[in-house]
Order: C-alpha cells, then sequence, then structure tokens
C-alpha cells in the first residue's frame, strides 16, 4: 500500500527578483510525522513555510497540500492549517483572551465553541492564569505559547511551527517540546522549522537538512548522523602550530574539519581519540558523540549558528 503525502513538493522554487531563496526542493511530507527543516538564517525555511501556508505564491514548482494547489485553493488549506509565524504578530494592546476571540471570529468559529476551545488551550499551555494580561505584559516565552494556542484555535490537522522556540531559555523550551510531543501523539502532521539541532532531533521523525535555499539531505536524524559522520568528534581549540591537521588525519585515519578556531576530531571509536589527545598532548575533555551539527558543519563548513 502506498501512503498518500498529506504535503507534496516538486522543484518548488521560490525568487525574489533574481535571487533565489528556495530553489527546487522535494519533500513529501506524511500524516501525524513530524517534519523539520533545520538550516542556519537565511536558508529559505520561513519562504517555505510562506509557500506552503499560502502567503506567499511559489515561483515555479508543484506544491500540493492534501491534494490541493495553495494557489488555487488557499481558503480550505487554510482552514486546515495552524501557523506560529516567525514573529508572533500578535496584538500589543489587546488581552491574551481578546487576541484569541478576534482570531477565532476570523475563522468563523461560532462563539459557544471558541469560549470552550480558548479556556481549554489556555490551560492546555498553562496559560488560563494570564487570560486577562495584556500582550506587552508577557515573557517572550508566553508570547510563544499564546501564538501556539491561536494556531490551534481551529483544529489544524496541519501545524507549522516557524522556529517555536527561538531565543526562549531552556526550561520554557522543553515545555513547548512537551507539548509539542502531546499535540503529535494527537495526531496532528507538524512542520517545524529551525536552527537547534537538538529540537530537531528531539521532536522530529523526519527532516531535511536546508542551506542556500536547497535540501542537502533528508532522513531520520539519528540515521543521518550515524550514515554521514563517523561515531565520535573531539573538540579543542585550534591554534595553528599546535598539530598538522593532515598529518593527524593520515596517521590516525580520522577525519577533520576546522571551523573558525575550533578544531574536530573525528573517528568511529573512542579509544582512537583518546590515543590522538595523549600522543599530541592535545588539551582537551570534550569527546562526545557526533550529531546534526557535526553533520551540517561537514556538509557545508560552517555552523548552523553563524
Ligand atoms: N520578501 C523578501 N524579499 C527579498 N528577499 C527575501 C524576502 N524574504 C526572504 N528573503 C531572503 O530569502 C532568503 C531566505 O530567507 P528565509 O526564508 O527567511 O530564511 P530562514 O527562514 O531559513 O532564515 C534570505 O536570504 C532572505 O534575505
Ligand atoms: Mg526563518
Amino acid at each position: 500500500m502506498t501512503r498518500t503525502p498529506v504535503i507534496e513538493a516538486c522543484g518548488l522554487t521560490k525568487q525574489f527578483n533574481s535571487f533565489t531563496a528556495v530553489d527546487g526542493i522535494d519533500f513529501s511530507i506524511f500524516d501525524s510525522e513530524c517534519f523539520g527543516f533545520l538550516g542556519p538564517n537565511g536558508a529559505g525555511k520561513t519562504t517555505t513555510m510562506k509557500m506552503i501556508y499560502c502567503l506567499s505564491p511559489r515561483s515555479s514548482g508543484e506544491l500540493s497540500i492534501m491534494g490541493m494547489d495553495p494557489e488555487r485553493q488557499p481558503v480550505a488549506i487554510k482552514s486546515m492549517i495552524g501557523v506560529v509565524p516567525q514573529d508572533n504578530n500578535l496584538d500589543p494592546e489587546l488581552t491574551v483572551a481578546e487576541n484569541l476571540v478576534v482570531y477565532s471570529r476570523f475563522f468563523g468559529i461560532p462563539r459557544k465553541v471558541y469560549k470552550e476551545r480558548i479556556e481549554e488551550l489556555l490551560e492546555f499551555m498553562s496559560l488560563d492564569k494570564k487570560r486577562n494580561a495584556r500582550i506587552k505584559e508577557l515573557s517572550g516565552g508566553m508570547k510563544r505559547r499564546l501564538a501556539l494556542v491561536r494556531a490551534l484555535l481551529n483544529k489544524p490537522r496541519i501545524l507549522i511551527l516557524d522556529e517555536p522556540t527561538t531565543g526562549l531559555d531552556p526550561q520554557v523550551r522543553h515545555l513547548i517540546w512537551e507539548k509539542l510531543r502531546q499535540l503529535k501523539l494527537s495526531g496532528v502532521t507538524m512542520l517545524l522549522t529551525t536552527h537547534y539541532m537538538e529540537e530537531a532531533s528531539q521532536i522530529c521523525d523526519r527532516l531535511v537538512i536546508m542551506h542556500e535555499g536547497k535540501i542537502l539531505l533528508k532522513g531520520n536524524p539519528h540515521q543521518l548522523v550515524q550514515e554521514h559522520t563517523p561515531n565520535y568528534v573531539m573538540e579543542f581549540s585550534f591554534n595553528g602550530c599546535m598539530v598538522r591537521p593532515e598529518k593527524l588525519a593520515e596517521k590516525y585515519a580520522c577525519h577533520i574539519e576546522i571551523y573558525g578556531n575550533r578544531c574536530f576530531v573525528y573517528a568511529d571509536s573512542e579509544p582512537v581519540l583518546n590515543q590522538i589527545r595523549t600522543d599530541t598532548k592535545i588539551d582537551t575533555r570534550i569527546i562526545r558523540t557526533s550529531n546534526l551539527e557535526d553533520l551540517f558543519l561537514r556538509l557545508t563548513g560552517r555552523g548552523l549558528h553563524e
């Protein structure tokens, strides 16, 4: 049995004048999965999301959302999508509850229904005590949670989260991840953009790694790391004369990346890295398992936070 994708893109492209922000990308997203778009600032993540939620028309390529074309059936598509945009765009003069009422009316949700739903969702996101607070009185994390409540008002089948936790402190980030996991269990299909590799590997079933408008790799985050990077990495601050990277690579059959003044030595076994550390007297305590950040560095020669 072949599964029909909920969202399918083929050669999807967005140009701003002569600049290509999204450059012929292909992906398929299936029901109830959490699909990530991981990449640094400027990779084209938001532009891709905006084409999906019918805010920005594509320049070329194919895009289908539940079998519909965003250019021809935007109203039907929007009714099934919830969006947490990169900037919260909440009305700062209104209260939490008022913001949600305005939005519910916009979606044509009957008063009886939205009153109950707003209370339910505020409680779900632990914002019920803030229902009468003005937006400007909320912390960054509360605003983000409120944007998530708003995105859920129309009981969306697809939830788009554009950098849901960027700039938030670790506790709030973990709280939001927990809520996203619960939503995922309830069967919502989620699209999530992020430049946090930890977020991507914690939440996403599959992801694409984007860079300069293109998709470099796609797959399950853990499998991608396993397939494309050696298991272990030793990190240290590099000053050119300590070691000759080519020599190390040759002698120990390891792989080396230098990024700024950080040196990353990759090998499949931890003892090899320990041996290198002892032999070269490199002063570092960091020997760890490799992750998506290492993969990205290896693919592009730069970090996700550059
Ligand atoms: N409306 C626009 N006009 C011109 N260039 C744009 C516009 N929106 C985005 N871009 C450019 O497209 C590229 C991708 O942007 P964006 O999709 O916001 O990246 P990301 O969300 O991955 O950080 C960037 O170089 C950005 O400057
Ligand atoms: Mg963005």
